[in-house]
């Protein structure tokens, strides 16, 4: 565990940051890491993209936002996910420069060698990692907060990280789970607590899948709905796809009317980097990583980069998208010429 980071509970941290500094912070997602004998060259592209990205931004924390590793035999050619999590582990802490984890649907797969419980006891053993299981009496593994606390003690932000689960109860075949209920009564009720100390805080949520508003805003944004504000990216899987569940989760609903966290960031969708502000609620979904999970990923280079959250020392905070190569796609189709941001 990250020495500097004060652990407060079995769910929340106090991460002490500088009072006059902006703090940044590097969201990476969809690595997927194979670190088997069929990925060795895909798996050398994604570490030296990281090396990239970190080094261009030089963040303050690194939020790695799910499908970290890729433990699928066909792909990678091994199951060995803790040998994975360990390789990774072993080249962030490289950089002496904390990073926090969520899971995503594809950090285990049937048959990989480690559990989530496994994987959630590994992550808290890195020199750098911020991690903890949660709450053991909620679904997920993985649920805590950040607290970004200036020297004089004063919160700064918080940073939500909730796991957003894998499959229904017939795996694969059952479709996306999603964030349950009692994660976000949880959240609401920590951010509730958290909003008496810092009225105007702006929380920022982390979590894997996508919600289903954030397909409800680009629709409504393609529809003409002058709302919903276009930040930058595009929506760039086929038939423009969204992987939601199909369950209810209300956890955008309940952040609009608790008005505490005002972003969310997700990856999943690989080709998806589209960032919109819906209900004063900043969604984002992070630039990929994927060399290997996706057929013919390594062709495409629009999706691939790096999500940049700059927080200022009152809070505030502004993303940008950090691109490995130049272009950031603004193409939104049905709409001719994109949206400008
Ligand atoms: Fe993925
Ligand atoms: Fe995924």
């Amino acid at each position: 565990m990250y020495k500097n980071v004060h652990v407060n509970s079995e769910e929340s941290f106090d991460l002490i940051i500088s009072p006059n500094q902006d703090f940044k912070i590097l969201q990476l997602t969809d690595l997927h890491l194979g670190f088997g004998p069929l990925s060795k060259n895909s798996d050398r592209q994604v570490l030296q993209a990281i090396d990239v990205l970190i080094h261009k931004a030089s963040p303050d924390l690194i939020v790695l936002t799910g499908d970290n590793i890729y433990p699928f035999l066909p792909k990678s050619g091994t199951l060995n996910n803790m040998k994975q999590m360990k390789k990774l582990m072993h080249f962030l802490d490289g950089y002496k420069i904390p990073y926090t984890v969520v899971f995503g649907n594809h950090d285990l797969e049937v048959g990989s060698k480690g559990s989530r419980e496994d994987l959630a006891k590994l992550l808290k053993t890195g020199t750098y990692s911020i991690f903890t299981e949660g709450k053991n009496d909620i679904y997920g593994i993985g649920n805590f907060i950040i607290n970004l606390r200036n020297t004089n003690k004063e919160l700064v932000s918080s940073l939500v990280m909730l796991d957003s689960n894998m499959y229904g109860k017939g795996w694969f075949f059952s479709g996306f789970d999603c964030i349950h209920k009692d994660q976000i009564d949880w959240c609401m009720a920590a951010l509730d607590t958290l909003k008496k100390e810092k009225e105007d805080l702006k929380a920022l949520a982390f979590f894997h899948m996508p919600l289903l508003e954030y397909k409800i805003a680009y629709e409504k944004m393609k529809l003409g709905d002058k709302s919903i504000v276009y930040n930058f990216g595009s929506i760039a899987e086929t038939n423009d796809y969204f992987g939601i569940s199909k369950n209810h989760c209300d956890l955008f609903e309940r952040a609009v009317n608790s008005g505490v966290i005002k972003g969310m960031f997700c990856g999943h969708d690989h080709l998806n980097t589209i960032s919109m502000t819906y209900k004063d609620i900043m969604l984002v979904y992070g630039m990929s990583l994927d060399f290997l999970a996706y057929k013919g990923i390594k062709k495409c280079y629009t999706q691939r980069g790096g999500t940049v959250i700059t927080i200022s020392p009152t809070g505030e905070f502004e993303v940008a998208p950090l691109p490995l190569g130049t272009v950031v796609s603004n193409f939104v189709r049905g709409i001719n010429n994109g949206f400008k941001s």
